[in-house]
This record gives structure tokens, sequence and C-alpha cells, in this order.
């Protein structure tokens, strides 16, 4: 069971001209990848089949990111009511496919599978933790606050799951640093950057993986602070099992929020 209810928000609350127009294309983009993890919690019940307390678990995690989706879509309309969740949506996951029948994790076994979810954790716990930090629409800050909160709880429970396979598939470090890493370069990958593209600029032409890729990123990026990336650093170390904080880790978040700003300044000037 979910731990809050959208009836819990304050959607009285909401400020119309505290709306940030950019952090309102993310909120449309982000509202279809979330709510689309019923299917990611098909996908895990069919790698951990024989687990059913992970699989319980699951279906706990996939109805709360589910939650996490109609909470940005409702939030997007009411900032734009011309915002059409229901047919963005369809024009998503039209395009964008799980391997949902498939026995066996995508990442080569369960500990894997799990490190890979850890990531994502890292990244979403992270990501609006920096947008309920940003945001001065009250409505906004307190979805991505409470979201931030399950995404955490969601980082755990991978976490704490991934300690009880770990023991017997044990994987090196060297295939742990290349899962992270494998996870890392999909963020490139079609997913964000087409629910951007049809959430925002359907219509305005072709789809190009590059450009909306890179117009979604450099608008999240430009919110997040260095502690959001040290703490993102010290997540994954943890997960991989190296010093969370650690001069190592120190390092990769100084070298991680540089090469962030970057991304921002470098795209500062893109009109999409
Ligand atoms: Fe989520
Ligand atoms: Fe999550």
């Amino acid at each position: 069971m979910e731990h809050w209810k959208l009836e819990d928000v304050a959607w009285s609350a909401f400020e119309p001209e505290k709306v940030d127009p950019d952090m309102l294309k993310l909120a449309k983009a982000a509202s279809l990848v979330e709510y689309n993890a019923g299917d990611y919690a098909e996908y895990l019940k069919h790698v951990f089949h024989d687990d059913p307390e992970f699989q319980s678990a699951a279906v706990i995690w996939a109805a709360e990111e589910v939650q996490h989706g109609k909470a940005l879509a409702r939030w997007a309309r009411m900032a734009d009511p011309e915002f059409d969740f229901e047919k963005c949506f369809k024009r998503f996951t039209d395009k964008i496919k799980l391997p949902i029948g498939t026995e066996h994790s995508v990442r080569g076994s369960r500990t894997g599978e799990l490190i890979a979810r850890c990531i994502i954790e890292v990244g979403t716990s992270s990501y609006y933790s920096a947008l309920a930090g940003a945001a001065e629409e009250p409505v906004m800050r307190e979805i991505c606050t409470r979201i931030a909160a399950d995404e955490i709880r969601h980082f755990k429970l991978f976490c704490r799951t991934m300690e009880r396979y770990q023991p017997a598939e044990r994987p090196g470090l060297i295939a742990r640093v290349r899962i992270v890493l494998d996870r890392l370069s999909e963020t490139d990958d079609d997913e964000l950057a087409y629910a951007y593209y049809v959430a925002n600029h359907d219509g305005d032409g072709p789809f190009e993986r590059d450009v909306f890729g890179n117009a979604y990123k450099s608008r999240a990026y430009s919110y997040y602070h260095h502690w959001h990336v040290q703490r993102m650093v010290a997540m994954t170390f943890k997960a991989i099992g190296l010093k969370p904080t650690g001069l190592l880790s120190r390092l990769m978040a100084r070298i991680g929020f540089a090469t962030m700003r970057r991304r921002v300044r470098r795209s500062s000037a893109a009109s999409i």
C-alpha cells in the first residue's frame, strides 16, 4: 500500500503564477515514465518468479511509482489544462516497450538487476529532491518532497534485496561497476528523450533523440546542487559495496557535478 494518497496533497494551495515553465516540461515527461512502472513490475515478477517476498514488494513499489505519475500529471494539468496525459501516454508506450516476458534479467543476474534498480532510485531520489528544493510553486514542492522520500525507500528496498542475492551470485567489483556504467549510459537512450518529446513537442517535427534528450537533461540538471550529486555518488558507491564517503566518492561527485554544469551551460542558448 502506498505511503500517501493523492488526496493527501494540498492541491488547493496551487499558485499558477509560481509555475516554472521548465519544471512543467519536466513534470509532464516524468509523469509518463513514472506511470509506466506497471510494466516494470511485470518484468520483475518474471525475473524473480520464485521469490514471493520480493514479488509482493515489487507490486507495492510499482503502485507507488504509478502514483508518482498520477500526481505529476495532475499537477501538470493544473498548470496547463491543455496537457492531454492519456494521449501522450499512449504515444509513449506505443514506442517504448519493455522485455516483460523474460525470466532472466537483462543485467545477467538478479544481483545485477537489483544494482540497476538501485541506480535508478538514486537518480530519481536526487532528481525529485533537486526539483523540490527549486520549486516555488507549493504543490509541486509538496509532490516532489513526497516522491523523493518514496524513491529513497525504493533504493533501500532494492539494496536490501540485493544483499540477499549477492552471497550466492557473488558478482565481482568490475561486474558491479560495469552495471552502473551501463545503466548510466542508458540515460542517453530513447525513454526519457521520447517522454520529453511526446509530452512537450509532439507535432513540432520528427523525434530526434539527441536534441530532445539534451533538452530534457539540461533542464533537469539546472536544478541540482553539488550536495545532490555528492549524495548520488555516495548512494551508488554503497550499492556496489564501495566506501560511500571516501576520497574517490568526493572526487567522482566533483567530476559529476562539473559535467552536469557544463551540459547546462552548453544548452542554455538552445531554444527547445
Ligand atoms: Fe518514482
Ligand atoms: Fe522509485
